[in-house]
């Protein structure tokens, strides 16, 4: 759990999710960074004592230098085009903001050196209509973290990419730890 002064990075702290975030981690004392590019959202009610950072994430470059601008312990990775029918017709602008989005943001808190926890938002698309059993039984939600993903469209295979990326450089790090 944070403590006092913990420096937090929410990306799409302006989002559904990410803005209720932000609150909660203001409340409990952190500084708390949010980067988000309001492609989806805007700045309206978010907590004036959050430092906004309009980055585009999928720009590799000014992502890891505004990461490693704030050296955080901390980074909830949220942000994306969160649209599983859209990413049909649009794959590329969806897995630009999910997956590659996320290759930047780890790329940034593996170079950064001070992340001591990362927090990757998945999705239940990453099991699509359920986990598939070896004789062929599909078994519907409620689904489990142990259960073989199952993606069935372009957003949930780039959340299923994000998790391996994720977990890919993180077991390569003592400082960077996935959370799913
Ligand atoms: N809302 C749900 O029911 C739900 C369910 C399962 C998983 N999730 C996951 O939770 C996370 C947050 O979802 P949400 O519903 O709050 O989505 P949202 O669209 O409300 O918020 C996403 C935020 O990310 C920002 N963003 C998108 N692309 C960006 C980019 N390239 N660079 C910087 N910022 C960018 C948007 O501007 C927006 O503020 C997502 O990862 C989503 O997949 C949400």
């Amino acid at each position: 759990m944070q403590t006092n002064e913990t420096c937090v990075i929410v990306t799409g702290g302006a989002g559904l999710i990410g803005k209720p975030l932000c609150d909660y981690l203001i409340q409990h004392g952190c500084q708390v960074h949010i980067i988000d590019d309001f492609s989806n959202s805007d700045a309206t009610n978010i907590d004036e004592r959050c430092h906004i950072h309009c980055i585009n994430l999928t720009n590799n470059e000014q992502t890891i230098e505004t990461i490693m601008n704030i050296k955080p312990t901390i980074i909830y990775h949220l942000a994306c085009h969160p649209y599983e029918g859209l990413s049909q017709f649009c794959p590329h602008d969806v897995s630009m903001t999910t997956y590659i989005a996320t290759v930047n943001v780890v790329s940034g808190a593996v170079k950064c050196g001070t992340v001591k926890r990362f927090v990757n938002y998945s999705s239940m698309a990453r099991y699509g209509s359920g986990h598939r059993k070896d004789n062929g039984e599909i078994i519907p939600a409620p689904f489990y973290e142990t259960f073989i993903p199952n993606p069935e469209d372009v957003y949930a295979v780039s959340k299923v990419c994000s998790h391996f990326i994720t977990n890919e450089k993180g077991s390569r790090r003592k400082n960077c730890r996935n959370n799913v």
